[in-house]
Parts: C-alpha cells; sequence; structure tokens
C-alpha cells in the first residue's frame, strides 16, 4: 500500500488499497500481537465481492498489512462480518495440540439477496491463515437478513449475539464447541431501529467510580443501526444491563450512541483482552483506498447523575506515537497559535484543560475555540466548547471543501448529561487527535467522544486555540503534540 497520500491517516488503520467496511474478528494473541480483520473489497472502491483482510500490531498504531485472512468459498458468495476466538482449551476440537488455535465465525452471503447463514473457519497458525470447516453451515437459515456474529465466552461455554437485521431482533446462541449451536433467547425491538440492526456486540465491561477504580461490572449490548441514525446515515448504539448466560435484560429502556458525531460505525470489542457509510469520498477517487479504523479506546461504564451508566471511550495511550511537543502553555482569556506545516505526519495531539471556572459568572458568549486551517486554501475545521450551554462541545467540517454531499451532514455537538442540570461545569477536559482527514475528540477524558471525517482541498497545518468571555480566574492549559507516522 501507499500510505503517503495526503488524505492518508498516519497514526489510524486504513487498507492497503481499496475498500474496506466494519472492523472483524479482533482479537490479542498470547505473544501480546493484535490482529484486526476487516471487511475488505479487494477488487474495487466500493462494498463488494468481501472478503476479510488483515493487519497485526503489536501498539495499536504501527500495522503490518497482512495476506488476506478469509477468500469466499466460491464466486457470489460473500464473507461478511464476524468474529474469532482464541480456542485455548480446545473446545472445538480443531486443535488437539495446540493452545493458539484461532476458530472465527462469519456470515456467508449467498449473492446480495440470498440466504445468509453463519460458518466458521479454523486457523493453526495463530490467524493468518484459516480452513473453512467441513461441517458448515453452523447456523442454517433462509433468511437473507441474518448476520454479523459476535462470540465471546461464558463460563465454560460461547455466546453469539447474532442480527435478524430487519426484524430489529438480536438473537442470543450458545454453543459448547462453537459447532453446535442453539438459540437462548432473543432481544427484540429495543432502542432506535433505523432501517436494520447489524453488527450486534455482547462485552462483559467495568464500572468505575470517578476516581477510576473498579466497582462493579455489567454487560454493554451494542447494535449497529444503518441507515436510520438521527443525523443521518449508520450509528452504534448500545445498552447497559445484566447477562444470565442466556437473556440479556437492559438496566431502562434508554438507548444511548457511541459517538456525538457521525463517522463511526460497527464498532467491535476485541476479544481475549485480560478482565464505517457508502458514498465516495474523496480518498478512493484521489488516493485508490477508503475507510479509516478509530484509535483503539478503553472503554468503561461509569454513573452519571440523573441518567445511570453511560459507556465512555477513553483514548488509549498514545507513546508510541508520539514525537516532539509543539507547544505547551497556560492562558486565560488569549490564544495560542501553533504552525505543524512542518510536521511531516500531519498529525497532533492536542489536550486541552480548563480549569477553574466560576460557573455564576459564565455568559453565552464563554468559549473555547479549537481551529484547524489550511494557509493555502483557507479551509477550516473548527471545534470547541461553549462553557454556559446545554450543548458545550461541537465541531463543524462545513467549511472544508473537498468534498459535498447532501448526506455528509456538517455541524456536530455533544449534549452535557453530566451537569447537575444547570448546564456547566467548573473543568473541562478537550483531548484531539487530528490525522490528515480524520478528528477524533474526547470531551472531559473520554465521557463523549466524536468521530468525524473531513477532506480538504489543501493540508490543514495551523492550529489555532482561543477563549472567549472566560470567567476571572479560569485558565487553560494546552498541549501540543506531534504524532510521528506509523507508517513512514
Ligand atoms: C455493516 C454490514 C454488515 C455486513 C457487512 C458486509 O456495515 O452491512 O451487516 O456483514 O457490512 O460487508
Amino acid at each position: 500500500g501507499d500510505y503517503t497520500g495526503p488524505l492518508r491517516p498516519q497514526i489510524h488503520f486504513s487498507p492497503p488499497q481499496n475498500f474496506m467496511n466494519d472492523p472483524n474478528g479482533m482479537f490479542l494473541d498470547a505473544n501480546g500481537t493484535w490482529h484486526l480483520y476487516y471487511q475488505y473489497n479487494p477488487t474495487g472502491i466500493v462494498g463488494g465481492n468481501q472478503h476479510w483482510g488483515h493487519a497485526t500490531s503489536t501498539d495499536f498504531y504501527h500495522w503490518v498489512n497482512q495476506p488476506i485472512a478469509l477468500f469466499p468459498p466460491e464466486e457470489t458468495v460473500y464473507v461478511f462480518s464476524g468474529s474469532a476466538v482464541v480456542d485455548v482449551n480446545n473446545t472445538s476440537g480443531f486443535f488437539p495440540d495446540q493452545d493458539n488455535g484461532v476458530v472465527a465465525i462469519f456470515t456467508l452471503a449467498h449473492g446480495y439477496y440470498g440466504p445468509q447463514t453463519q460458518n466458521i473457519a479454523y486457523s493453526h497458525d495463530g490467524g493468518y491463515t484459516f480452513e473453512y470447516y467441513d461441517g458448515n453451515p453452523v447456523i442454517a437459515s433462509n433468511s437473507s437478513q441474518f448476520r454479523d456474529p459476535k462470540v465471546i465466552r461464558y463460563d465454560d461455554y460461547c455466546v453469539a449475539v447474532i442480527a435478524y437485521s430487519q426484524e430489529f431482533v438480536v438473537g442470543i446462541y450458545n454453543s459448547p464447541d462453537l459447532k453446535n449451536w442453539t438459540l437462548a433467547s432473543n432481544f427484540a425491538r429495543h432502542g432506535l431501529l433505523g432501517a436494520q440492526y447489524e453488527c450486534p456486540n455482547l462485552v462483559k465491561m467495568p464500572v468505575r467510580d470517578s476516581n477510576g477504580s473498579m466497582v462493579d461490572s455489567k454487560y454493554v449490548l451494542a447494535i449497529s443501526i444503518q441507515p436510520g441514525a438521527p443525523l443521518g446515515g449508520s450509528i452504534t448504539e448500545y445498552f447497559p444491563g445484566d447477562f444470565n448466560g442466556t437473556h440479556f435484560t437492559p438496566l431502562g429502556s434508554a438507548t444511548r450512541l457511541t459517538d456525538f458525531a457521525k463517522d463511526n460505525y460497527a464498532a467491535q470489542f476485541f476479544h481475549g483482552i485480560p478482565d464505517a457509510q457508502n458514498a465516495t469520498v474523496p480518498t478512493g477517487i484521489l488516493e485508490g483506498w477508503r475507510s479509516v479504523t478509530t484509535l483503539p479506546r478503553d472503554n468503561y461504564l461509569k454513573n452519571a447523575t440523573r441518567i445511570g451508566l453511560v459507556m465512555a471511550n477513553e483514548l488509549c495511550d498514545l507513546s508510541p506515537v508520539l514525537d516532539a511537543s509543539l507547544n505547551q502553555s497556560t492562558i486565560g482569556n488569549g490564544s495560542v497559535t501553533v504552525d505543524y506545516s512542518t510536521v511531516d505526519s500531519g498529525a497532533l495531539y492536542i489536550d486541552a484543560n480548563v480549569t477553574g471556572i466560576n460557573t455564576t459568572l459564565v455568559t453565552p458568549d464563554s468559549t473555547l475555540n479549537l481551529s484547524f486551517t489550511s494557509p493555502a486554501s483557507g479551509e477550516t475545521l473548527q471545534s470547541g466548547f461553549f462553557f454556559g450551554g446545554d450543548n458545550p462541545f461541537f465541531i463543524n467540517r462545513g467549511l472544508i471543501r473537498g468534498f459535498d454531499n447532501v448526506f455528509f451532514t456538517d455541524k456536530f455537538s455533544t449534549a452535557n448529561i453530566y451537569s447537575d442540570g444547570s448546564g456547566s461545569l467548573a473543568s473541562w477536559r478537550m483531548q484531539a487527535v487530528i490525522d490528515r482527514s480524520i478528528l477524533e475528540v474526547f470531551v472531559n477524558g473520554g465521557d463523549q467522544a466524536g468521530t468525524v471525517l473531513f477532506y480538504p482541498t489543501q493540508p490543514l497545518s495551523l492550529l489555532h486555540l482561543a477563549t472567549r468571555d472566560l470567567p476571572t480566574g479560569a485558565k487553560v492549559s494546552v498541549s501540543v503534540l506531534a504524532l510521528k507516522s506509523a507508517w513512514a
């Protein structure tokens, strides 16, 4: 793959060339290698002819592209999304002499309108090559809308969640050996339905208190809906709840979204950790590749006053790609400008901590604005806080001109669910990673996360951070670091 294009993210994973959609089969092996598989069309820049692409990393940022891991068994059959487990105890019987056997479970779509069935393949070499099981399918079906099995272990058996997409049902299946599956229960018509359910995930997640200590654990059921998200397009919603091995019971009737912006879909949780949109975006035409994974995130639950359990998305350790510090400053009402045109990767990490806000003095104009500009074209990506509002954090990609499409909405904002209802907090934090054509922001350490893609006609290279009408006594500590390319 050629990773030099001006829109190519440098610390994110994107496919060597052609089209990627969902992450699949993600697991951590016993040697500390992270395996990422992904929906891949090796012959085109739009979805179709689906395979499982494969990449590995030991630090989440430096990825090595591996040969395609799963090929369609025959023409006009497509390998759709799914998951993988390491079968340490050889419950499947495929691995009499090893403890690093990998079983992938995935949907085979017989044409785009034919039946979707669940199938398995096993790997004797730790996940690099797979053989199809000769007893496939392991779950037969006549439905053309039955897909995306995600497997976890529970006690001494396995549990799979699988979407009956257009019936808005997640089937919960049990298996002792990954070959024989029985339907244990259905989770039907919860939350936002959109036009269909896809890529369900069930995972056990720690509940952490405000000091970050684990105080409990709960299950989270995540479902991706597409299309029909509130902002248009697709989105991942989730339900915190209890799981007893056969039934998932949500804690309440509410559903929540994993991202306040728009470009984060079909999230998958890694297996083996101890206790994406269909328009012709410019990367395809200009650079011959499409889609990017988010940065790895640490997910956990925490309690929000009035609201209950909410899933946090914390940015993982960036140290493998951190480079020189470009600016460290503390300001009150003022501004910081950083010209990063000499940073080869074009990628930055920004951390802004706002403290000491006297909330009674906050006005509607009390803001922190962060912008990334191209001096050559004048295009600007904007984001920032309104400290007084109920929608405190926003992103605006409407002033970037490299891609124009009615479905490519441009303004996003968070809801302030962590306040006591007054809409103000005395301190705020914003962490942001900008990487050529993707921005990820994490508000208050991951209470809220936003992911947006943007396609400038010229590289953005000037960072400007400015505060306005900050109450006396409030200050902003800013730190800006260059990120080094993981692909150079
Ligand atoms: C979600 C999805 C899945 C399916 C895959 C096919 O984006 O539609 O439901 O398995 O993509 O590529």
